[in-house]
Order: C-alpha cells, then structure tokens, then sequence
C-alpha cells in the first residue's frame, strides 16, 4: 500500500485534538508534516511528536483567517519540506451563543476562521498542486452543518459552507488529479468539546448510539485514507464518523 509515504502535509490548527491526532497518524504512515497553527506552543509540540516519530516537521504560527499569512506559511513550507501534496483544513472555533445574542462580530469571526479560513488554504495550495497533476484537499466540516446545534447557528452556517465549497472544488477539480473531501465529526473528545459544561458532554454522549464520545484518532484515520494514494476514486465526499448518529431509532 502506498498510504501516505512520502508525502508532505500542511495541516491547520495542528496544536491541538483532531489535528494533532491526524499529523502523528500521518507520520505515522510516512509523510512530513508542516503543523500550523494559531498558537505556536501546541504546534511546536506536535511538531516534536512528529520529528519523534522519525518524519520531518515544520511548526509556523498561522491564523487561517489571514489570506497572507496562509500564503507566507505556503511558500516557507514549499522551500523548506517541498510542495504540500496534502492540504487537511482544520482549524476552528466551538464558541456557542444564542442567536439573539449573536454579534455581527461573532458571526464575522465564524465565517472568516472556518469557510475563509479553509477558502484561503485551498487557493494557497491548489497552483503547485495543479502543476504537479496530484493532490489531497480534505476539508473539516462538522455533522452539525446536516443537524444542527442549539447555540450554534454560526458555527453550522460555516460547517455547511464547508460542505458546499469542498463539493463544488470536487466538481471542478475531478479531472486533475487532485480530489476534494471532507470530514465532518460527530462530538469528539477533544479540547473543544471539553470546554463546554461537563452536563452539556454527558448529554450529548446520551444522544449517540455508541453511547461514547469519538477520539480524535477516529477522525484522523478517515483523514488518511482520505489523503492516500488509494483514495484516488473518491471525491466530493463528506465522511462523518460519528459513532452512529445519523441513526434515528437507537
Ligand atoms: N471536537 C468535535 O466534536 C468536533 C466536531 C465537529 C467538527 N469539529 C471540527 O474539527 C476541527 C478541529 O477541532 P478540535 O475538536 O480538534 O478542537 P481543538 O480546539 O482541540 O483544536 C482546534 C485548533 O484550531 C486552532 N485555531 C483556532 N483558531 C485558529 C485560527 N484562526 N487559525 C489557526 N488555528 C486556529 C486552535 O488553536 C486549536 O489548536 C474544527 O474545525 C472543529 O470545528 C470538531
């Protein structure tokens, strides 16, 4: 199998849960990892657990929300690890508030972290990939862009965006040699999720038909499959693992 092995990926909001889980399970697999994120402590820490894994990696502070500082981190990480063969879009925020109390600010900010955020990564990585005929753009939406979430009509707005944008660049990248997928999680144990109060979580786990909350491996290894070679037929997908909740008698 080829996997991954080889390939460099340029990860966003890499410091922390599903994206520090899905850089190790790539190196894991064989690719260099360039790990970005807002907070260049947790970057620099996953960037250690890649190095110790025997990959090369590359921590950078980057705001997605910033089209130019995307596209410094590009050409830094073109120079220094070789052309990014992977994008995994994933950098977000779970900031919950009511509608009513929702500033313009607070959905601003939403938008411009997850649907721009990922907007920027994609057209700061898609020429080299079109010059090269191969490539992996693997988006984060989320399962509440398809259910919704109380408190949450920002965050879903932008998950949806997510969706509608990976599903038009598959359309009209499908003969280029480069896919586009998505990923959108069910409620994962990771620091987002843990900052909500502890009877929000334990609700929520009720609500699963696994009856647990998914680990942020379970993302990262739909992630890779998604990014290897062997998933050269699939596009315009949006995988949700999600330990069962689109089921609705469990
Ligand atoms: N955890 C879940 O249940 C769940 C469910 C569905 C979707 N998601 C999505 O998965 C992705 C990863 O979330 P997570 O659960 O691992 O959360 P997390 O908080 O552990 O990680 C998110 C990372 O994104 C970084 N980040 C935030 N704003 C940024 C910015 N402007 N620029 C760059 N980096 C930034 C944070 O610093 C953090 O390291 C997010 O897009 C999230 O919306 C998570």
């Amino acid at each position: 199998m080829a996997g991954v092995e080889g390939r460099v990926a340029f990860i966003t909001g890499a410091g922390s849960g599903i994206g520090r889980a899905t850089a190790r399970v790539l190196a894991q697999g064989g690719a260099d990892i360039v790990v970005t994120d807002i907070n260049l402590a947790g970057a620099e820490e996953t960037a250690q657990a890649v190095t110790e894994l025997g990959r090369k990696a590359l921590a950078l502070r980057v705001d997605v929300s910033d089209l130019r500082a995307v596209e410094t981190a590009t050409a830094q990480a073109g120079q220094e690890l070789g052309a990014i063969d992977i994008l995994f879009s994933n950098a977000g925020i779970g900031t919950q508030v009511a509608f009513a109390d929702m500033t313009e600010e607070d959905w601003d900010h939403m938008f411009d972290v997850h649907l721009n955020g990922t907007y920027h990564c994609f057209r700061a990585v898609l020429p080299e990939m079109k010059t090269a005929g191969w490539g992996r753009l693997i988006s984060t939406s989320s399962m509440g862009a398809f259910t919704g979430g109380v408190r949450l009509a920002h965050y879903c707005a932008a998950k949806a965006g997510i969706a509608g944008l990976t599903v038009a660049m598959a359309s009209e990248l499908a003969r280029s040699g480069i896919t586009v997928n998505a990923v959108a999680p069910g409620v994962i144990d990771t620091p987002m999720v843990r900052q909500s109060p502890e009877r929000w979580v334990k609700n929520m786990t009720k609500t699963i038909p696994m009856r647990k909350l998914g680990q942020p491996e379970d993302i990262a290894h739909a992630v890779v499959y998604l990014a290897s070679e062997e998933a050269g037929f699939m596009t315009g997908q949006i995988l949700s693992p999600n330990g069962g909740s689109y089921m609705k008698w469990c």
